[in-house]
């Protein structure tokens, strides 16, 4: 399955288009159900139908718009596969019960993952403060990916376990005695290890102990007891559980911080990731939002797909994944958005476009190059194709060629075709002159010849991308001003800016802003800004000025 790929669209509509057994872990990030009027995330249109969408009817609504949606997801996971999925308080045992255990089965439970998302709540008068979010863990089977996660270790620990130093080399250890170890109590493996005599030392030899620790030296406490040393430097800390306190929220300043309210730490996807997969497994985000999960899964050498249905988080996570391609080690990705730039179509390289368009009619496209009869591409029933991806109208001549070519294509279906009154070729172009349109129709009429005429626009919808113009004003001593003033079809959704631009990539200095108004202080010298606008379909279009800064006398 192609993956690297962020898709703008439903989830539910994008899944139903993945393969069954096809991806390792699932993080869903799902917008919560709350109370509130309004949660403004992007502000953009598909915010607000799936807001709608879900709200309409309360809780049980919200569980049914989710069950379908996972459903899905339980699908598209391999057998070893599983899922992590965060909610809060206003749904969680819903969906706990009527989703994951309903969907998953109760047996595939793992965890229920405790995050403390604010350090201190907000006094309340009349209840405890909320302070964190519910993750659900559950596996697809008993088989599953499970990659240890650590914490390191506390000053407490530190101070009260690791207090012996090896003589002869310094180390820092402590005597850790075998439940530590993972092997059970010291009777257990009294059938290996003889019992020493006391303050004597024997090799640890039994298999399956931590990594590390096989065949280490055993001591026997002044009691019998046996203990393994444990160095300091070895130690990876202590095993994560179910309540995770150490992966702090967000703060305003935090570097990888955005600036929409929902945005999780990536420490956080860190983990789940880590957790959940190995490295080339596939990784999917459902819920993408500003991109947390894919950035790392992506930084992770995972492969990954990430969905969303609001415009602007599409385009936010493009441009937050674009900011951190280093040139040397890029991992190629692909944005898949369902309007296509009138402009790109334009410019396709003519066999790459009929091949897309034919593809994309459901046809099966002419590959060898050269002399191919005029022929397109043929349905599944062997009916010719052919595609006329030009500017200017198709004219008559265009069909007449067309129709010469068809019965040399497959004389025997073209005869079939005719004499049953079936469609002998499609002919798909952006427009189609009047004198062919009335010669199709004649042909139909008179010599039972149908031509199926077909718009590009039906097959791949198209849009013109927007036009931006960038402005930059001196307002002071190294200070500019810049303007972006842009149109669109379809209503401008957001600019991003780029204030040291490099010609060959666009990286956000701004992410998200919604006036197309920036005000900037600069160092002497000259600069290139950028600006991209995205529309309402997520096209964009990028538009640049050149400054001279230097300081007035
Ligand atoms: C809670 S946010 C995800 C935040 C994300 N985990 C992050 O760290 O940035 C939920 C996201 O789900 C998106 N969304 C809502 N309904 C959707 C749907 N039906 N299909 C796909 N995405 C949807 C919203 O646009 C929003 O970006």
């Amino acid at each position: 399955m192609a993956t690297n790929k962020l898709i703008l669209g439903d989830c539910l509509n994008v899944l139903q288009s993945i393969p069954d057994k096809s991806v390792d872990l699932i993080y869903a990030d799902p917008p919560f159900f709350s109370n509130r009027d309004f949660e403004i995330l992007w502000g953009d249109e598909g915010e607000k139908r799936s807001f709608e969408d879900r709200f309409a009817g309360g809780i049980d609504h919200y569980i049914s718009w989710l069950k379908v949606r996972v459903r899905q997801m339980k699908r598209i996971l391999k057998d070893t596969g599983a899922i992590f999925l965060h909610c809060d308080w206003h749904a969680n045992a819903n969906i706990r019960v009527d989703v994951l255990d309903n969907i998953f089965g109760r047996n595939n439970f793992i965890n229920e993952i405790i995050w403390q998302k604010i350090r201190s709540s907000k006094q309340q008068a009349s209840q405890f403060g909320n302070s964190h979010d519910t993750i659900y863990f559950y596996s697809k089977s008993a088989k599953f990916t499970f990659n240890r996660q650590f914490i390191p270790l506390d000053a407490k620990r530190l101070d009260t376990h690791y207090n012996n130093v090896e003589e002869e080399t310094g180390r820092i250890y402590q005597l850790a005695d075998f439940t530590q170890a993972g092997q059970g109590t010291a009777k257990k493996f009294g059938d290996k290890i003889l019992e020493p005599p006391r303050g004597k030392h024997w090799i640890w030899t039994q298999e399956k102990i931590d990594e590390g620790m096989e065949n280490r030296q055993i001591i026997f406490t002044s009691g019998g007891r046996p203990r393994v040393k444990r160095y300091l430097d070895e130690s990876k800390g202590n095993n994560v559980e179910d309540i995770w306190i150490d992966i702090a929220p967000l703060n305003s300043q935090a570097k990888e911080r955005i600036g929409y309210p929902t945005q999780k730490p990536e420490a956080l996807l860190q983990r789940i990731i880590e957790c959940g997969t190995d490295e080339g497994d596939v990784f999917l985000d459902p819920f993408v939002g500003g991109g947390t999960s894919v950035a790392v899964a992506n930084k992770l050498n995972r492969k990954w797909i990430g969905i969303d249905q609001s415009v602007m988080a599409i385009k936010v996570t493009e441009t937050r994944l674009k900011n951190r391609q280093n040139m040397l080690f890029e991992q190629p990705f692909e944005v898949l958005i369902p309007t296509y730039d009138y402009e790109k179509l334009l410019k396709l390289d003519g066999k790459e476009a009929e091949i897309q368009i034919v593809e994309a009619f459901g046809g099966i496209p002419n590959l060898k190059g050269g002399k191919d009869l005029g022929i397109d591409g043929h349905t599944q029933y062997g009916t010719p194709i052919q595609v006329k991806k030009w500017k200017k109208s198709v004219g008559r001549d265009e069909l007449d060629k067309f129709i010469t070519a068809i019965p040399r294509d497959d004389k025997g279906l073209f005869e079939k075709n005719k004499k049953e009154g079936q469609i002998c070729g499609f002919l798909i172009g952006f427009d189609f002159s009047k004198d062919l349109i009335n010669e199709v129709s004649r042909l139909g009429n008179k010599e039972n010849i149908f031509i199926s005429l077909k718009y590009i626009k039906d097959i791949i919808p198209y849009e013109n991308p927007p036009k931006v113009t960038l402005t930059a004003e001196e307002l002071e001593d190294l200070k500019y001003q810049f303007e972006a003033k842009a149109e669109s079809e379809t209503g401008i959704d957001f600019y991003s800016w780029d204030f040291n631009h490099d010609d060959n990539n666009f990286r956000a200095d701004e992410l998200m802003d919604k006036n197309g108004k920036q005000t900037k202080k600069f160092k002497e010298g000259e600069h290139k800004i950028a600006v991209r606008a995205v529309d309402k379909k997520g096209l964009d279009k990028i538009d640049k000025v050149k400054i001279k800064v230097k300081k007035n006398d």
